[in-house]
């Protein structure tokens, strides 16, 4: 197996409600700027993440679709799709094939335009990533299903509403340093609390948002980025996917997510790393409570640790273990498709030391971890400045 690298990351300008560009402008433009960062005019082979271009634009068959509009028609493109972890999933698949040495440069991009529907066509589409015959079509929604599982963690581990709030205060700090968010703007305790209520016990502001928006990386072998890259070389030193029951009944236990437990036990293995070896993470806050399951999942805290988290100082800029630096899906956005290739950019830009006002101070490991659904896949990789 090869040793791969990132050579370029791109997103597209703003991410958020982008009346003036389609589906197809919105991946190009983060396409483009992943070439114009790599320096290379040209690809092998090209991934693109997207959970549901059918319901949010209408639109299938999207990896010829990208490919004609990016101008690399010739080349084999697959669509890849799992849910709120298509990005992350996609660019596993380019990792595999550079790995293998099947192909030298590879592009994974994400991309979703979610916003051209109504909310009630938007709540639907996004319940399709749960199981529609047993808790879509019954009527659960996605902050619906997060809401029980926050219930389960506040029961179990005694978790507050506050310490929910101070995930979303935390990223949306984070966020406010960032000019490709959604949410560039500050919340207080005070707006989360008072935020209205969408499921109980989460509210308007314990919630990622509706987003168009598009992220793109390049992959290629690690000697090959020594030998072009201008910029600090960022090494993928592991990748690793698991998977879980989708539906939240079939599982033994509401506050615990298998499926990112035993990827980040496979990608901490394959790293030769644990938990104390990161300088910072990108993890799926899809809701608030998500960040704080996430953090006990990863063994960044102990088991029902993860509400003290965010309330500690711990994971904010600044603190021993900096998380979703970008915003985070709560500030920067959630295009579902595109949030694990988004991701994985936040953590490119933080090791080459090119993350400006949120820049994590000598910031060399980092990490990143995207969910679909409310777990039934999650994808874990591990990057390191080399
Ligand atoms: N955080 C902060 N502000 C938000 C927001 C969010 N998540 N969602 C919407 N807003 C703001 C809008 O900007 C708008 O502000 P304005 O009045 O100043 O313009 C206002 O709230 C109303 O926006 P609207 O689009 O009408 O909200 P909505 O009620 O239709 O949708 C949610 C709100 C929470 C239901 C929707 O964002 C949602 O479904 N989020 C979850 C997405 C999801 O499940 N993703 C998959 C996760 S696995």
């Amino acid at each position: 197996m090869r040793d791969v690298a990132v050579l370029g990351v791109g997103l597209n300008k703003k991410w958020g409600e982008l009346w003036e560009m389609s589906l197809r402008d919105i991946f190009v433009e983060a396409a483009l700027n992943a070439f114009d960062d790599a320096a290379v005019d040209h690809i092998d082979s090209m991934y693109v993440g997207c959970m549901t271009g059918g319901m949010f634009a209408s639109q299938e068959h999207l990896g010829s679709l990208m490919a004609d509009y990016l101008g690399v028609k010739s080349i084999p493109v697959t669509r890849v799709e799992s849910a709120c972890a298509s990005g992350g999933v996609a660019f596993r698949q380019g990792f595999i094939e550079v790995a293998a040495g099947v192909s030298d440069l590879v592009l994974v991009g994400g991309v979703e335009k979610m916003t051209d529907v109504s909310g009630d066509e938007a709540t639907h589409a996004l319940a399709s990533a749960a199981d529609m015959e047993y808790e879509g079509y019954q009527g659960i929604t996605f902050p619906g299903l997060y809401a029980l599982m926050a219930r389960a963690h506040m029961h179990q581990f005694g978790t507050t509403r506050e310490q929910l709030a101070r995930v979303a205060v935390k990223n949306h700090k984070h966020g406010a340093m960032n000019p490709v968010a959604q949410f560039s703007f500050e919340v207080t305790l005070s707006d989360v609390l008072g935020s209205v209520l969408v499921a109980d016990p989460l509210r308007l502001l314990d919630c990622s948002p509706i987003t168009d928006g598009a992220a793109a990386a390049i992959l290629c072998p690690l000697d090959m980025a020594r030998k072009i890259s201008k910029k600090p070389v960022v090494k993928v030193l592991a990748s690793a996917q698991a998977s879980d029951t989708i539906a939240l009944h079939s599982r033994k236990d509401l506050t615990w997510l298998a499926s990112t437990a035993k990827a980040a036990a496979g990608a901490y293995k394959m790293a030769g790393k644990g938990p104390h070896d990161l300088h910072v993470a990108e993890l799926h806050d899809c809701f608030t409570i998500a960040e704080i399951m996430v953090l006990e999942a990863l063994a960044l805290v102990e088991r029902g640790k993860g509400g003290q988290a965010a309330e500690s100082g711990m994971t904010a800029l600044g603190g021993k273990i900096p998380v979703n630096t970008s915003g985070g899906l709560k500030a920067k956005g959630h295009p579902v498709g595109a949030t694990g290739v988004g991701q994985i950019v936040e953590i490119a830009l933080q090791l080459r030391g090119e993350a400006g006002p949120r820049q994590v101070k000598g910031a060399r490991v980092g990490l990143t971890q995207n969910m679909g659904g409310t777990g039934g896949s999650s994808v874990v990789h591990i990057f390191e400045a080399v």
